[in-house]
Order: structure tokens, then C-alpha cells, then sequence
């Protein structure tokens, strides 16, 4: 990174694609994304209050373009608006980004189901509903540190009927501290949010040395204590929903080097997105891919 200094937005940008080694139309697209503000995407996951063979009440896109889209997600058709329908009202469904569901397409990765979960950074609730469709929760844990966020976690689990499912608001070092074991962690961090600018959202020094370093701070502690919970054999799937290579890449790098016993996974499912920014699996979503305004997933496996 630079050092911080006056520099203008547009030169912010390019100093962002230059630590990506973004070149060319990948670049100009990020940059274009950026401007617009028009790239997030919408998308629906059934919730568990959703009976097999339930759609939503609104038009979907068919024949999806994105083989990873998990099964219990739907691409709400242009000009639907999903929260409106009363089946939103009664939890059967949770509004989230396309690139949310990107990243919890990585959990098409786990060998098997696991019987203990934990979401760390759980609020609203997302992940924990992307978790819900793809595996069956046995003894789930819900974590959000912010209690008025816990407050909105707590309605969203309870609307959408996430079952065997606690509600808790440990801070990470607590956790670390607790002795509990889980065979998934799910570590969706606190981030600079870049990709919020492609969402049209203002995110003011998102892309500057301070914002980025001070994130990449806290995510490090954040893992460090999450992996003191993850069970052997277990997995930790770390994601974001910022660009820069040092809140993504270099933290997964920092913590398999400091933490003996981790490894990343590969995601086949994902292989198109992997990153070309570290030598080992883990995966970038960027607004030209069409699927929302980003993000970035690496999962971690504790060796027996
Ligand atoms: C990206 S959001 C999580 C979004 C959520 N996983 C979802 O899919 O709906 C990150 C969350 O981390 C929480 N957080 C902020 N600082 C934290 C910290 N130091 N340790 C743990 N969680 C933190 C925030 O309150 C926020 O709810």
C-alpha cells in the first residue's frame, strides 16, 4: 500500500487496479463499476420455512449463466421487486446480493455436513440463510458482536425459521477463549466494503491505506481467534465483500503461515474466479463477471 496522502478519487481507483495487477478490460470495468454505481444484483434464498417445491410469487431468471448458483437461490427477473410480496413478510424467502450467494457457493466444497456451525460475524443473517440451503443446521451458533445488529439478527433468524439455531453476541477473542469446537466457522468479515461503491453506495475512504490496513488489523484478530475454534478436520470459510488484495490474499496468507494445521481448499465449482494473486486457492468475483458487485472466499481446512 502507499502511504496515505491527498490523492484524487480517480487516482485512488487506479492505485486499487494496480494492486489488483488489474489491466486492461478488467480494469476498465472495475473503474466503470465504481463510477455507476449500477453492478449489485439481487437475489432470493429460500428460507427453511420454504417447503420443497415452493417458488417465489414473482418471475425469475431460468437457465441460469452461473453454475455455482446453489440450488435454493433464485435471480429475481428484471423489474420484480421481491420484498413487496407478502411471502417476503412471512419469511420464505431473504433478500440478499448475487455476490453474497457467489460466496456461499464455497460451501458446495464441504466433504460433509457439519454438525456444529458457527457464523462469527453473523448479522443480518445472509450467510447463516445461505448456510441453511445448502446443508441441514444440526446445532447452529449465530454470532454478532453489535448488539443492535444482534437485535435485527435475532427477527431475521426467527422470521425465516432458521432451525436449531442460537442467537449469541461473543466478542472473537472470547470465542478463541471459550474451548468450544466447531466443525465450520463462517467468517463473513468486517471490510473497507469497496464493492459497496459499485452498488451505488457512498463508502468514503474505502480505498485508502488507513481504511484497508486498519481492516486487515481486525480481520487478522479476528482469525487468529476463530481458528482456536475450528474442529479437527473441520473448515473456516473466510469471505468479504471488498477488492483489495490486502484484506483478502494477504490475510489468508498471513494466517496459514502463522497458524500451523490450515490449509485453503480448492472450490471447483468457483475455478473461474481464482485469484491470480496468490498461490493458493482462493477466489475473486469482480463486476464484469455479471454476478453483482463482488467479493472474495477462501476456505480453510484444519488437518486431522
Ligand atoms: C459483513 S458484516 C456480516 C454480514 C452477514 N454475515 C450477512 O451475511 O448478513 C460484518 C459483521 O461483523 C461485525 N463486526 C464488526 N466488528 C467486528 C469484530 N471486531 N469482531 C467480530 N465482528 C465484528 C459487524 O457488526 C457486522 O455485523
Amino acid at each position: 500500500m502507499h502511504a496515505e496522502d491527498p490523492i484524487t478519487p480517480a487516482r485512488a481507483e487506479q492505485r486499487l487496479c494496480e494492486r489488483l495487477q488489474l489491466h486492461g478490460e478488467p480494469a476498465e470495468s472495475l473503474l466503470r463499476a465504481m463510477r455507476a454505481g449500477n453492478a449489485g444484483r439481487q437475489a432470493v434464498v429460500l428460507s427453511p420455512r420454504a417447503l420443497q417445491g415452493y417458488e417465489p410469487p414473482f418471475a425469475c431468471e431460468v437457465g441460469t449463466a452461473f453454475p455455482w448458483l446453489p440450488a435454493r437461490v433464485r435471480i429475481p427477473a428484471a423489474g420484480e421487486i421481491p420484498t413487496r410480496h407478502a411471502d417476503y413478510a412471512a419469511g420464505l424467502y431473504y433478500v440478499l446480493d448475487l455476490s453474497s450467494c457467489w460466496e456461499g457457493a464455497a460451501l458446495s466444497a464441504l466433504p460433509q455436513e457439519p454438525q456444529r456451525s458457527l457464523d462469527m460475524c453473523a448479522a443480518p443473517g445472509g450467510k447463516s440463510m445461505l448456510l441453511a440451503a445448502q446443508v441441514a443446521l444440526h446445532d447452529h451458533t449465530a454470532n454478532e458482536v453489535n448488539a443492535a445488529r444482534r437485535g435485527i439478527l435475532r427477527q431475521n433468524a426467527e422470521l425465516c425459521g432458521l432451525p436449531n439455531t442460537r442467537i449469541t453476541g461473543l466478542r472473537p477473542d472470547q470465542w478463541g477463549k471459550s474451548g468450544e469446537l466447531f466443525d465450520l466457522i463462517l467468517v463473513d468479515a468486517p471490510c473497507s466494503g469497496q464493492s459497496l461503491l459499485c452498488k451505488g453506495m457512498k463508502n468514503p475512504g474505502c480505498l485508502g491505506a488507513s481504511m484497508v490496513q486498519g481492516n486487515a488489523k481486525r480481520q487478522r484478530g479476528i482469525l487468529l481467534a476463530a481458528v482456536r475454534c475450528v474442529a479437527p478436520g473441520g473448515h473456516l470459510l473466510y469471505t468479504t465483500c471488498t477488492y483489495d488484495v490486502e484484506e483478502n490474499e494477504r490475510v489468508m496468507a498471513y494466517i496459514t503461515r502463522r497458524v500451523r494445521g490450515f490449509k485453503a481448499c480448492e472450490i471447483p465449482s468457483l475455478t473461474p474466479y481464482r485469484t491470480w494473486l496468490a498461490d493458493f486457492p482462493a477466489y475473486r468475483l469482480l463486476p464484469h463477471h455479471g454476478a453483482g458487485a463482488g467479493g472474495f472466499c477462501c476456505l480453510l481446512r484444519r488437518e486431522n
